[in-house]
């Protein structure tokens, strides 16, 4: 995939930015291929802003006490609140562009996170924590079971007495991942403020012996069709696999829940919303 940015003289985004939209409507704007979607913070915010997630983890937190560590915190929309309701906590992620964000976000916001550039699967601090999290399937970007068990492994070293380590991922279906490649399907619709109306279509690409699916993303405005093209790929986890993989890296899988609301894990389920705890 090219790294357009320098071959595109686009200038949507900052056009966007200084409210002039009417200016996008005559300017000639092609397709801009992005090789990793978290170099755009701007983009990730304005198409997945956080809600039930948020509940979920801030009343996890609450439920806890004491300090929260979040891994890939992206550019903060957990972390911060969390912060704010007067833990003390600290978000790591290995993108500097979305931690650029967060930190200026939380800045402004007064909210004392402590921000930390790192690779999820090895990093060493020197507290453990209450809470550990990882959310919004970020734990898929791990492709294989030997970075998702270092992953865990490096959670766990991390937990308090006590703790918890928390995430959601998606359950995997044969029904969308059995899609042909090539074949776009509609993935979601966003009204969003800096951008306008994005509308997502993406394609499969799923490799069944990895449980990689290779997806791409195309996001359209409402003036530029596949304004933006993002790889997405993503690992699966399947629900029988997924205790072996923590078992492995010495945690227990305490309870499975089958969405944000709590409801118990099932197969109609979407999501596999993970409690574990250190296996002793
Ligand atoms: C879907 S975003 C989630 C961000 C944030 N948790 C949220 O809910 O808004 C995924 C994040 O995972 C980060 N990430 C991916 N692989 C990582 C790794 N190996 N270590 C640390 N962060 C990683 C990306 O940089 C990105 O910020």
């Amino acid at each position: 995939m090219t790294s357009p940015q320098s071959a595109n003289p686009w200038n949507h985004w900052s056009v966007k930015r200084q409210g002039l939209d009417v200016l996008a409507d005559h300017l000639s704007i092609s397709t801009m291929e992005l090789s990793d979607f978290y170099d755009h913070p701007d983009l990730f915010d304005a198409l997945l802003p956080v809600s039930a997630h948020l509940t979920f983890y801030r009343e996890l937190a609450r439920q806890q006490g004491g300090n929260v560590l979040e891994l890939a915190c992206g550019t903060g929309q957990l972390t911060i609140p969390i912060a704010l309701d007067g833990r003390p906590t600290v978000g790591l992620d290995q993108s500097n562009a979305m931690l650029k964000v967060a930190k200026r976000r939380a800045s402004g916001l007064g909210a004392p996170v402590g921000f930390i550039q790192a690779d999820m699967r090895h990093f060493a601090l020197d507290s453990d924590f209450r809470l550990v999290f990882v959310a919004r399937n970020s734990l898929l970007h791990l492709l294989t079971n030997a970075d998702l068990v270092a992953a865990f492994a490096t959670a766990r070293r991390h937990l308090a007495p006590g703790g918890i380590f928390a995430f959601d991922v998606f359950t995997p279906s044969l029904t969308l991942l059995n899609r042909s490649p090539g074949q776009r399907f509609p993935v979601m619709d966003e009204d969003t403020v800096t951008f306008g109306r994005l509308c997502v279509e993406g394609t499969c690409d799923y490799d069944s012996s990895t449980q990689v699916n290779n997806a791409t993303w195309y996001i359209s405005t409402p003036h530029v069709r596949d304004a933006w093209v993002v790889p997405m790929v993503l690992r699966s986890i399947f629900p029988q696999e997924l205790p072996l993989l923590l078992a492995a890296a010495g945690l227990e899988l305490v309870n499975r829940f089958g969405d944000l609301g709590r409801e118990p894990f099932g197969p109609a389920s979407r999501a596999q919303v993970c409690l574990c705890r250190r296996r002793d």
